[in-house]
């Protein structure tokens, strides 16, 4: 999947894997981020911007550390690999996140977010998903 578009997404029922606290947090994501580059583009006051991405980050890790879980439960064959793939993600975000703090006109941060954004989204979208093929391929 790609495509400018792509931080445009929201959530759909197709991204549900059918873990209640999983997909919880998925789409409370897909608000977030939609809350995060909504209140960037609106040039929303630096010190709310700064609070919607503490709230971004936490939820970023607890969500992450959530599914970690998930797939050690599930036996995820590709768990090492996913794992990578969300380290480097946070550590993106932190270095995102990192620059809105540093900025001192938000709009330079547009892109870095939307960036960040596409590689989020494209994530759930892309590596989760094979989370989900494998619970359905491995169902009783
Ligand atoms: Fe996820
Ligand atoms: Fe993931």
């Amino acid at each position: 999947m790609s495509g400018n578009a792509l931080w445009q997404y929201g959530w759909r029922d197709e991204f549900a894997l059918g873990d209640a606290l999983v997909d919880s947090q998925h789409r409370a994501f897909f608000d977030e981020a939609a809350g995060l580059r909504s209140a960037l583009a609106a040039l929303e006051p630096k010190d709310q911007i700064v609070a919607y991405c503490a709230t971004f980050m936490a939820n970023l890790r607890v969500h992450f550390a959530d599914e970690e879980k998930l797939m050690a439960r599930l036996d995820y064959p590709d768990i090492r690999a996913h794992r990578l793939e969300h380290s480097r993600l946070l550590a993106r975000t932190d270095e995102v996140v990192a620059e809105i703090h540093a900025a001192t006109c938000l709009i330079d941060c547009l892109l870095g977010t939307h960036a960040l954004m596409e590689a989020l989204v494209e994530h759930v979208t892309d590596q989760d998903m094979r989370i989900k093929t494998f619970i359905v391929d491995h169902a009783a």
